[in-house]
C-alpha cells in the first residue's frame, strides 16, 4: 500500500511557486470539445484527476498531446457521445463533459459522477438548465441519457443555489445554444470567472462575468485558443495552513492574492503575519502555536472556501483557545476529524461543526486520508507531530496535489514515500 512517512515537528521555512488550478483545468479541458481548432492550455500541473480527463478526451476521439507543461486538444471530426462509466466514475470533474457532448453531438451518454464522498453530490441543478435549453433527459440506473436533437435553445435560468459545477456545465451549454441565454444566481469563484475568461478566448459572447447574472448569446461554434489558467487559491491555503500550524516563514510565488483574501483574513484573525509581495506573492510567518478561530463558516465566493476548511481545522489543532469550523456547503466535510484525534488532538465533528480545542502537542500515528482535503489536511496535522507518522490513501491527495510532498518539501517539510512493510 503506498504510504507517506511524515516526520513532523519541525517549522517549515523557504519558498514555493503555487502551480494552476485544478478546478479551472478540469473545466477547460472538457470545454475545448466546443472549439473547431486545437486548445492550447498551459502551465497544466499532473494530476491523477487532469489524467483522467485526458484519458476521457482520448476515449471520445480527440488528439490530446502533453509537452512539458503545457496540453493541447485537438476535438476530432468524430466524436463519440458516451463517456465509460469507469471514467466517470472516477471523478466527479466528469461531469463537465455531459454539455460539450451535447452541443457537439447532440447526445450525451453519461453515468452518475464519482468524486470525494463530501455528502450528498447531486446534479439536478445542470439536468433542470439544460432541459431548460431543451435537452431531454432519461435516467435509468446510474446511467443518463440526454438528447437534444435539434440542437439547445437560449433560456432564462435561476439557479436555486449557485452551484459551481451547474454554472460551469449551463455556461458550455449556451456559447453555443440558439439565441441568448440569461443565467440568474450564477457562482463566482474564481475558476468560474476563469471558464469565462477561457470561453470569451475562444470567441464566445458572454457578458456579466464577476456578476450573479450572466448574458451569453450563443455562436454556432467556438475557435481553438491558448490559455493559462488561474492560480490554485487551495493549494495556496494548504501551504499557509501548513506554516500557520508547524510555525515557520514561506513566500508564495504565482498566487492570486484577491481570491486568497477569505483565506489570509482567518489566518491573520489567528495570530500570522501574511503581507503581499506585489499582486502574484505572498509572505506568511507564523510563531507555530497560533490562536483559535470560534465561529468561522464556509459560503460559496467570496466568502470563506469549503475546500479550504479541514486545512485551517488542521491549523488550529495546537492553537491557544478554540475553534469552530462549519461547513454551510457539503454535509461530510470532516472525515478527517478521525485522523485529527489519531495524532492526539483534541476534535469533535457534530453535525457539520468541526470543534477543536487546542492542545500543546501532537503524537506521530497512522491515518488514512480519507479524501483530497482531508488528506492535505491530515498532512499539515501530522507535520505538526512529533515523531514519524504513517499517512495512507494518497491516492486521493494525488487528484488535486500535483507532488504534495516536493511541494511542501520546498520549506523543509519531511515526506517520504515508503510501504507499510518497509517499516
Ligand atoms: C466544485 O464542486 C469543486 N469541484 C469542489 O472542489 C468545491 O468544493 C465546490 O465546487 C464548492 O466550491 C470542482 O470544481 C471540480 P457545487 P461542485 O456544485 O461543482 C449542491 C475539491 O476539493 N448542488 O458548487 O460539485 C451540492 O450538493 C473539490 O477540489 C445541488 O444541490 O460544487 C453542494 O451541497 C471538492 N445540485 C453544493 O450545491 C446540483 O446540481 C455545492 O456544490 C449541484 C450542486
Amino acid at each position: 500500500m503506498d504510504t507517506w512517512k511524515i516526520s513532523g515537528g519541525e517549522s517549515l521555512f523557504g519558498s514555493v511557486r503555487i502551480p494552476s488550478a485544478k478546478n479551472s483545468v478540469l473545466p477547460l479541458m472538457a470545454a475545448s470539445l466546443l472549439c473547431s481548432g486545437t486548445v492550447t492550455l498551459t502551465d497544466v500541473p499532473n494530476l491523477s484527476d487532469v489524467m483522467a480527463s485526458r484519458r476521457i478526451l482520448q476515449s471520445l476521439g480527440c488528439k490530446v498531446r502533453w509537452k512539458g507543461r503545457t496540453l493541447s486538444i485537438t476535438p476530432g471530426q468524430q466524436i463519440g457521445s458516451t463517456v465509460p462509466e469507469e471514467y466517470m466514475r472516477a471523478m466527479r470533474s466528469s461531469v463537465f463533459y455531459l454539455a460539450p457532448l451535447l452541443v457537439r453531438t447532440g447526445k450525451a451518454l453519461i453515468y452518475t459522477p464519482g468524486g470525494c464522498r463530501l455528502g450528498a453530490r447531486p446534479i439536478d441543478l445542470h439536468l433542470k438548465g439544460l432541459a431548460d435549453m431543451g435537452a431531454e433527459i432519461r435516467q435509468s440506473g446510474n446511467a443518463l441519457e440526454v438528447t437534444a436533437p435539434t440542437g439547445l435553445h437560449g433560456a432564462q435560468i435561476s439557479l436555486r443555489f449557485p452551484s459551481v459545477g451547474a454554472t460551469e456545465t449551463l455556461l458550455m451549454a449556451a456559447v453555443c445554444a440558439r439565441g441568448e441565454t440569461i443565467l440568474r444566481g450564477v457562482a463566482i469563484e474564481p475558476e468560474v470567472i476563469d471558464l469565462i475568461r477561457f470561453l470569451q478566448s475562444a470567441g464566445a459572447c458572454i457578458t456579466g462575468a464577476g456578476s450573479r447574472t450572466l448574458h451569453i448569446m450563443g455562436r454556432d461554434f467556438l475557435s481553438g485558443t491558448q490559455f493559462r489558467p488561474c492560480p490554485d487559491r487551495i493549494t495556496a491555503a494548504t501551504v499557509l495552513c501548513a506554516v500557520a500550524g508547524c510555525g515557520g516563514e514561506a513566500l508564495l510565488t504565482n498566487t492570486c492574492n484577491d481570491d486568497l483574501l477569505p483565506i489570509v483574513r482567518v489566518l491573520r484573525r489567528a495570530g500570522c503575519s501574511i503581507a503581499a509581495c506585489g499582486p502574484h506573492s505572498l509572505a506568511i510567518s507564523s510563531c507555530g502555536r497560533v490562536g483559535g478561530v470560534e465561529n468561522l463558516f464556509t459560503d460559496v465566493h467570496p466568502a470563506f472556501p469549503t475546500d479550504a476548511a479541514p486545512l485551517v481545522g488542521a491549523a488550529m489543532l495546537r492553537a491557544q483557545g478554540e475553534t469552530a469550523i462549519t461547513d454551510t456547503i457539503f454535509e461530510n466535510r470532516f472525515s478527517c476529524a478521525e485522523g485529527f484525534s489519531a495524532l492526539g488532538a483534541s476534535v469533535s465533528v457534530s453535525g457539520r461543526t468541526l470543534y477543536v480545542h487546542g492542545v500543546p502537542a501532537l503524537r506521530a500515528a497512522r491515518i488514512c486520508a480519507p479524501d483530497l482535503r482531508g488528506g492535505a489536511a491530515l498532512v499539515i496535522a501530522a507535520l505538526q507531530a512529533e515523531g514519524e507518522s504513517y499517512l495512507t490513501g494518497i491516492d486521493h491527495i494525488a487528484r488535486g496535489y500535483e507532488d504534495l510532498t516536493s511541494l511542501l518539501g520546498k520549506l523543509g517539510a519531511r515526506i517520504v514515500s515508503t510501504h507499510w512493510m518497509d517499516e
